[in-house]
């Protein structure tokens, strides 16, 4: 049966939904050897030859999802032109191409979901099913009820206010706070912008938990695998 290309992408293990759009509208993907830039291109699996930067994209590779806990200094990314260590080297003895789900900022640390599965990686990253990521955050200063109040109701970023945030004290250091606050959204750095934006800047970050998968006691640069229930429990509310 015919499907669209940048689904057939995604089921193949090849990036999420959205990033194998970014793929074909860049010129990367061709059909049958030519080049196409739509990705609603209808392609039939076993039937078409669908090459990606010129691999040959034969097999619905096994879904494999881990979390990894990851350290601060290490860009979310599958190579750095920079020369950095990526979250794709910590993964490396897993033989499958997994890709990460969103991205952690380079001094960010914690919870960062590495998948093949496009279908699950495009549920958990798209706006509209807004899930919660829960962040542990380091402020300096002492915020005021004034300031915490204008986290939880929304700031401006960019001329656009920010959806309603969980957040609450959970310890002082004395000059600085911890925080954990929970957000729907994934606008770039949006933690630290939010607490730059009320004059509160980030010291430290780390993400403790996405939607049901929480962290745990992994260690930073470790990953697990998500256990059968953990990867239920996130497909039971993908709507078909
Ligand atoms: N918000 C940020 O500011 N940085 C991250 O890495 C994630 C969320």
């Amino acid at each position: 049966m015919a499907k669209r290309l940048h689904v057939i992408l995604a089921r193949a293990g090849v990036a999420s939904r959205r990033q194998a759009e970014e793929l074909i509208r860049e010129g990367r993907v061709a059909v049958n050897g030519k080049v196409v830039v739509d990705p609603a291109t209808q392609v039939v699996w076993g039937q078409d030859t669908i090459r990606v930067d010129n691999r040959l994209i034969d097999r619905l590779e096994p879904k494999v999802t881990v979390i990894l806990n990851k350290p601060r200094g290490v860009v979310t990314t599958v190579s750095d032109p920079k020369g950095r260590p990526t979250t794709a080297e910590l993964v490396r003895d897993i033989k499958a191409r997994l890709f990460p789900v969103g991205r952690l900022d380079y001094h960010t640390e914690g919870l960062l979901i590495l998948t093949n599965d496009g279908e699950l990686a495009q549920y958990l990253q798209h706006p509209k099913y807004g899930i919660p990521k829960t962040y542990l955050a380091k402020v300096k200063g002492l915020p005021t009820a004034q300031a915490m109040k204008r986290i939880r109701c929304g700031v401006i970023l960019n001329g656009k206010q920010t959806a309603p945030a969980k957040v609450r004290k959970i310890g002082t250091t004395g000059k600085n706070t911890w925080i954990e606050m929970t957000i729907r959204e994934g606008r770039n750095r949006q933690v630290r912008r939010m607490w730059a934006a009320v004059g509160y800047p980030v010291l430290k970050l780390k993400r403790t938990r996405y939607g049901t998968i929480r962290l745990g006691n992994l260690k930073p640069g470790a990953y697990r695998r998500l256990t059968r229930r953990e990867i239920e429990d996130i497909r039971k509310c993908i709507p078909r």
